[in-house]
């Protein structure tokens, strides 16, 4: 059985199969996965059944794990995840036991993100593997941030060259206030680490633009209905269907996805189905 990868027929991804993650992975395998993740920034594995410690074996073969955001940033209120989660588990469920959430995102949309920029050192690979799936919704898309750097006009990407953007930490990519911050209605004020805007991936050594959610983003020295049009001009190219991959979820789906050339959002479903997926996270670089 000779593991085999097949790009997918959009802007980004490839399906690797012939390959088991719950088995320990040889060198070969595990370089051919690194270079197609590289290559391909999202990939995709069917069928596999992965404890959480093989969830969090195999994502060690691609660097060091990191921990979640509820961890990174101290919540106040905890994770919520049950006691027999390891901590560098990221439960994503709208299900809820015993009147308390068992993870995060809930059934709604999650607007275009990448993941945890808003802090110093954002994760660069997130890898969600797919527990229980609801039988329609919940689809999620992935888009191509090399390819919309490319295809900015370049009166906009002058615009763009060399600046910085503030990267909110105070809401979520859905705009809701965190608990443990106050409430700002101005990206400008908003609290959150300063990342270029056009980012050098440290691997591949390609160009990217860094965008980490729509709301309350803030790129340095514009006043703040300039940064709104700028922004919005900037999205209304990268949200162009060209530059995208929509996955439909099977159980037994991981995915693994590059944070450093991608961002990834999640279409809203029944709240009254089971969704439970849970995600491992790699530590990545300051943004340069
Ligand atoms: C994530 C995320 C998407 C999904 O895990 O970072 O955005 O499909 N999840 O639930
Ligand atoms: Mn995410």
């Amino acid at each position: 059985m000779t593991l085999e990868i097949t790009p997918l027929d959009a802007a980004l991804g490839a399906t690797v199969s012939n390959i088991d993650l719950s088995n320990p992975l040889s060198a070969d395998s595990v370089a051919a996965i690194h270079d197609a993740w590289l290559q391909h920034i999202v990939l995709v594995f069917r069928g596999q059944s992965l404890s959480d410690p093989q969830l969090l074996d195999f994502t060690r073969y691609f660097g060091e794990l990191e921990y979640p955001p509820y961890k990174l940033l101290n919540y106040s209120q905890g994770s919520g995840q049950k006691n027999d989660i390891p901590v560098e588990i990221n439960v994503i469920s709208n299900v809820i036991e015993n009147g308390k959430k068992i993870g995060q995102l809930g059934a709604s949309e999650a607007k275009w993100h990448t993941d945890t920029p808003f802090v110093e050192r954002p994760p660069s690979a997130s890898v969600l593997h797919a527990l229980e799936i609801p039988p329609t919704g919940g689809n999620t898309s992935f888009m191509n941030m090399y390819a919309v750097l490319e295809a900015l006009p370049a009166a906009i990407r002058a615009r763009v060259e060399g600046k910085r953007c503030k990267h909110d930490v105070s809401h979520t990519s859905d705009g809701v206030l965190r608990h443990d911050y106050e409430e700002s209605k101005d990206a400008s004020e908003c609290p959150g680490p300063w990342h270029p805007l056009i980012r050098s991936h440290p691997e591949s050594d390609r160009k990217a633009l860094y965008l980490g959610k729509r709301l309350y983003a803030y790129i340095e020295g514009l006043p703040i209905d300039e940064n709104e049009e700028l922004l919005d001009e900037i999205w209304a190219i990268a949200e162009r269907p060209e530059f995208s991959y929509e996955h439909v979820w099977t159980k037994g789906d991981v995915l693994m996805w590059d944070n450093r050339c991608a961002m990834h959002r999640r279409e809203a479903f029944d709240g009254n189905e089971r969704r439970i997926m849970h995600r491992s996270q790699l530590r990545g670089d300051v943004p340069a």
